[in-house]
């Protein structure tokens, strides 16, 4: 008979929507990071933490010794942009959170998205979080198909940073809302492994909104699967999940 891994209950933390949502991940995210004394987080792009970098950003006493110290890396990247791309996620995080909060450009840790080698770059990266000590925090959203990162159905549980190519085109379509149209969605991207997440001290997933209810209800309840990427959270002794009551429709059923 074989066993499969050890499996955990996350940490649920209900709220009623989106703008709650955000002030939780906001105060979570702080409490979590502002104790250590060189903490590294990795940051989502999304309409879900949106208004959880503008919570923080706002802040008018926050805790600006912590963003200054903070390393903040990015979770997945577009294959083949331009530096000034505007699709670049390096560039939206920077624009709506780091620049607000005052990063220091050393301290951000983004792909190169016109790197030669791709697969050299996932593997400069996965270096970096290693020589770093590790990511303490990995904030997450959830893709409607179950995607962590880019990492899409199918992807391997314990692989290291790796090139997701092609991306799906539920991916495609989703992430076309944002630039205008599908034939603007890069085909390919970089993206933080599993296997990589399932290292970081500890995962935060934030998840908004009925469209995501059954694939929440999914990734939580059903089989620990590629099938389901974020299913891999269940491997995981320390994950939280923010999510309101919308998305939480059949687990609160
Ligand atoms: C995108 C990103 C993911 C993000 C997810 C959910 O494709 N690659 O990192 O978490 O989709 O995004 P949203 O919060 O907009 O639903």
């Amino acid at each position: 008979m074989t066993t499969g891994p050890a499996l955990y209950e996350p940490k649920i933390i209900i709220v009623d929507d989106l703008q709650s949502l955000s002030r939780r991940a906001a105060g979570f995210v702080v409490e979590t990071l502002d104790p250590l004394a060189k903490p590294f987080v990795i940051l989502p792009t999304g309409t879900t933490p949106l208004g959880m970098y503008k919570t923080l950003s706002e802040e008018q006493n926050g805790p600006r010794g912590l963003w200054n110290r903070l390393l903040a890396g990015q979770l997945d990247e577009y294959i083949g942009l331009e530096q000034g791309d505007d699709r670049l996620f390096s560039g939206w995080l920077s624009r709506v959170f780091m620049d607000k909060v005052g990063i220091p450009d050393q301290n951000r840790v983004f792909f190169r998205s016109n790197a030669a080698d791709p697969a050299a770059e996932v593997d400069r990266i996965e270096r970096l979080i290693d020589t770093k000590g590790g990511i303490d925090l990995a904030i997450l959203g959830l893709g409607l198909n179950g995607h962590l990162g880019f990492n899409e159905p199918g992807s391997p549980l314990d692989a290291p940073t790796r090139v997701q190519d092609p991306l799906s085109p539920e991916t495609i379509a989703s992430n076309a809302a944002y630039w205008g149209g599908e034939d603007k969605v890069p085909s390919k991207a970089m993206t933080l492994g599993l296997g990589t997440l399932s290292r970081a001290r500890s995962n935060l997933l934030l998840v908004s909104g009925e469209a995501k209810a059954g694939i929440l209800d999914r990734a939580l309840t059903g089989p620990v699967t590629p099938d389901v990427p974020a299913s891999i959270l269940r491997t995981h002794p320390n994950v939280t999940v923010i999510a309101d009551r919308a998305a939480l429709k059949y687990i609160l059923a």
